[in-house]
């Protein structure tokens, strides 16, 4: 198994724990990253990447190889620590940099069999908010099973986190480790991704304003039968 980790933040607290164990329990080869140490910039608005391709984004260097290794893995781990109600500055714009690969534009048939986790923690409250955000990238990604770990710890570091909690922390990471486990490589895209993928499809067939977003649905032939999930 491979397993692409990508932390919203730089520092090992609570939220990076959690992401870590969740990896470690499914076992596997871990390529992890931390933001902002690996990839630290927001999107500039030049449009680079819709209109001539992800290569022109003048951030391309640092942003493949992110992006590359999350299309390489069989799971992604997303985790970002609640930061007023959010994802950290540094993830969003980490997503800004990859957005072309959205089921609305140019999204990567490697993606369509891929498991993601996204991992939040909050003192108080958002985590469930911040997750539902991560797991919206990821399944706009492509991501065929997207699942969310969301935690109120009550605590501003892990040392301050209850036993009662740490043990709840434990049985879910366990949990979902075992599921991810025992589905590896029978992962396929629900009813919702198919029916998404259809309305972009109509949309391309007609699509004036990206004209290099309909040329890659063409050279797919996803306007025609083809289907990213079905292997060509
Ligand atoms: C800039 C900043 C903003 C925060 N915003 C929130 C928030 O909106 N809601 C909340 O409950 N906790 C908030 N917190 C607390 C952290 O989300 C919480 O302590 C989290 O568990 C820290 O995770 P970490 O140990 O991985 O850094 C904030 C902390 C910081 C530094």
């Amino acid at each position: 198994m491979k397993i692409t980790l990508i932390h919203g933040q730089n520092h090992k607290g609570s939220t990076y724990r959690i992401a870590r164990k969740t990896a470690e329990k499914t076992g596997g080869e871990i390529d992890e990253f931390f933001l902002p140490k690996d990839f630290s910039e927001g999107c500039l608005g030049c449009l680079a990447c819709l209109h001539r391709g992800r290569e022109y984004c003048p951030n391309s260097e640092k942003v493949g190889k992110i992006f590359g290794s999350m299309l390489s893995a069989d799971v992604i781990i997303i985790s970002s620590p609640t930061y007023v109600m959010e994802m950290t500055s540094h993830l969003k714009g980490f997503f800004e940099h990859i957005y072309t690969a959205w089921l609305a534009h140019r999204p990567e048939e490697a993606m369509f069999s891929k498991t993601a986790v996204v991992v939040s923690t909050a003192a108080a409250m958002g985590m469930a908010g911040v997750t539902k955000s991560m797991a919206k990238q990821m399944f706009y990604l492509g991501a065929a099973k997207v699942y969310r770990l969301a935690f109120r710890v009550m605590a501003s570091d892990w040392d301050g986190i209850s036993d009662k909690t740490k043990a709840e922390i434990e049985s879910k990471t366990d949990k979902l480790a075992r599921k991810i486990i025992s589905k590896s490589g029978r992962v396929k895209p629900g009813f919702k991704t198919r029916f998404i993928f259809e309305m972009m499809r109509a949309f391309q067939k007609k699509n004036d304003y990206a004209p290099l977003d309909k040329e890659y649905w063409e050279n797919k032939n996803w306007l025609g039968k083809s289907r990213p999930w079905k292997g060509g």
